[in-house]
């Protein structure tokens, strides 16, 4: 085992996460949870999907929950490319390296190709969206947790290493790396494109399997706030005081674990 060597010139151009694909049982359940309680804006609605977009972000959707029977499932976590000409070399590296890759037509995005990466996950990139307007300073618009922008995500995959050398021979850099002492075994690697500590970050386990996609808030109030409001939803446990009930570290780290309205497990399938 050892750390892969960085890419300075990647096959191609990926810029940073995009969103995440997630299928639900039921959509009106999920806008409560996500548009309601947690303050995501709503770009686009039908009966059959819900495109999601924090209020810092001009693109036109960080999230897309699509309306699907049985249980929930991650169908797809996507990346931006920096151009159209990006996405015509990741096609030939995809079929360079035997790996699938098909081209395929999404709403509100431009031309788009999905792939399964070297741990079996299927990626999508896309170079552009339709733009909507940037709410950070509507703030008629703001509530819940408002979120501003989605950060990175984290995937479960069985060989942590083999994901790490694709990621990073397609430029990504390793920002983070968790490995057992006196060893360069590669437990968690966190994996940047646009320049903050990840874009990606890859664990140990069963999966592949999508275990959060996370989004950026304002300030940790929004967090301790949004937390509160879910307990008094029904999204999450009450405690005796009257507040959203945290395992005893939560409130200092800023970290809470809420049920979400697509999936009862801490990881999401994530299917081809
Ligand atoms: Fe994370």
């Amino acid at each position: 085992m050892s750390i892969p060597k960085p890419v300075y010139n990647p096959p191609f151009n990926v810029t940073r996460a995009s969103h995440s694909v997630l299928t639900v049982k039921d959509l009106a359940v999920s806008r409560n949870f996500y548009v309601d309680l947690l303050g995501f804006i709503v770009s686009d609605e039908d009966s059959d999907a819900l495109y999601l977009r924090g209020v810092a972000e001009a693109c036109h959707h960080s999230l897309v929950l699509k309306r699907a029977r049985g249980e929930p499932q991650a169908e797809r976590v996507g990346m931006r490319v920096f151009s159209d000409e990006d996405l015509e070399k990741a096609k030939a590296f995809f079929d360079k390296a035997g790996l699938p890759a098909k081209w395929v037509e999404v709403a509100h995005q431009g031309r788009t190709l999905h792939v399964v990466d070297a741990s079996g996950a299927p990626i999508e990139f896309c170079a552009t969206m339709v733009v909507k307007p940037r709410l950070v300073v509507a703030f008629e618009h703001h509530h819940g947790a408002v979120p501003q922008r989605i950060d990175h995500f984290q995937l479960l995959v069985p060989d942590v290493q083999r994901a790490c050398e694709f990621w990073m021979s397609l430029g990504f850099r390793l920002s983070e790396y968790i490995s057992p002492d006196g060893s360069e075994e590669l437990l968690f690697v966190f994996l940047q494109r646009k320049g903050n500590p990840h874009d990606i970050v890859f664990a140990p386990g069963a999966g592949p399997r999508l275990h959060h996609a996370a989004f950026s808030i304002p300030e940790s109030y929004h967090f301790f706030y949004v937390c509160d409001l879910a307990a008094e939803m029904g999204f999450a446990p009450i405690s005796s005081s009257g507040r959203a009930a945290m395992a005893p570290a939560t409130r200092s780290s800023s970290t809470c674990a809420i049920r979400t309205a697509t999936a009862s497990s801490s990881s999401i399938p994530i299917t081809r």
